[in-house]
């Protein structure tokens, strides 16, 4: 448990999955949280449900690639709420369109470049005049064990992760004297499916991680337990056996 009162709290891709568990866990906590979701009706659903556990809560269909739609929502919690003073870029495209490399359709990495990199770096942009103003922030992007390691049949995909931990080392570089860390944190195979959850072929520990278990190192890296933590890749992977 952290203290997040009086604390505004971006997460995009919060509707559903390792994102909504964030909302859920900074909304615990005490911050006012702000769901942001391609899909509205999800995004509406993990406000409503952060506003049962007594935070304020706002939600909002944007899609993150959309970067004037990004500044607009920014500008508009910055108005209702006053302040943005931690960002979660959780929303990504991972699911879709795997395979081989060779075969692939650049039109599919047009999209996850989109998403995962431009979208990850629209919403940062966006907050980060208002957190250099005020001298304080906290933003976590969502990488993962892909742009680590790379994974087979996931190419762009890995691409994209691998260069969000490189924005986020690189840009904890410039916010350092603003009081702003910028971590990454690099998700092994996190399901919340019952079918998935005792893969041994993932881990060490013999089984993959629940949303939850995601969501402790985040919402961590967004807490002022977390004020000397800068630059750095946590990754979340139950010790990773498959490379
Ligand atoms: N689950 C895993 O095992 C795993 C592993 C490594 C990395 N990750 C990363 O963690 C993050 C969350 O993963 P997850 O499994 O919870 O994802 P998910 O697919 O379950 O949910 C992603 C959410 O993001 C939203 N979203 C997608 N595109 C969007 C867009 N353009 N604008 C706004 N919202 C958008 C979706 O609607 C959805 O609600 C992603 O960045 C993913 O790449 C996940």
């Amino acid at each position: 448990m952290y203290d997040f009162k009086g604390k505004v709290a971006i997460v995009t891709g919060a509707g559903i999955g390792i994102g909504k568990a964030v909302l859920m866990q900074l909304a615990r906590d005490g911050a006012a949280v702000v769901s942001v979701d391609l899909n509205g009706e999800n995004a509406a659903r993990a406000a409503a449900a952060a506003r049962a556990l007594g935070a304020v809560a706002l939600s909002y269909a944007v899609d993150v690639s959309d970067e004037a739609a990004v500044h607009r929502m920014v500008a508009d919690v910055e108005k209702k709420l006053g302040r943005v003073d931690i960002l979660v870029n959780n929303a990504g495209l991972w699911r879709c369109d795997q395979g081989p490399f060779a075969e692939s359709q650049s039109a599919f990495w047009k999209k996850k470049i989109n998403v995962n990199i431009l979208g990850t770096m629209y919403a940062t942009q966006a907050v980060l005049k208002g957190m250099i103003d005020r001298k304080y922030g906290r933003i976590v992007n969502l990488a993962s064990v892909a742009g680590v390691y790379g994974n087979k049949n996931m190419v762009d995909y890995s691409t994209t992760k691998a260069a969000i931990i490189g924005f986020t080392k690189a840009l904890a570089k410039e916010m350092g004297e603003f009081g702003i860390t910028v971590n990454a944190v690099s998700p092994g195979s996190i399901n919340s499916e019952e079918e998935y959850r005792n893969n041994t072929e993932l881990s060490f520990l013999g089984r993959s991680g629940s949303s939850d278990e995601c969501a402790n190192v985040i919402t961590f890296l967004c807490s002022d337990a977390a004020s000397y933590v800068s630059g750095q890749n946590y990754q979340v992977d139950g010790c990773r056996k498959k490379m």
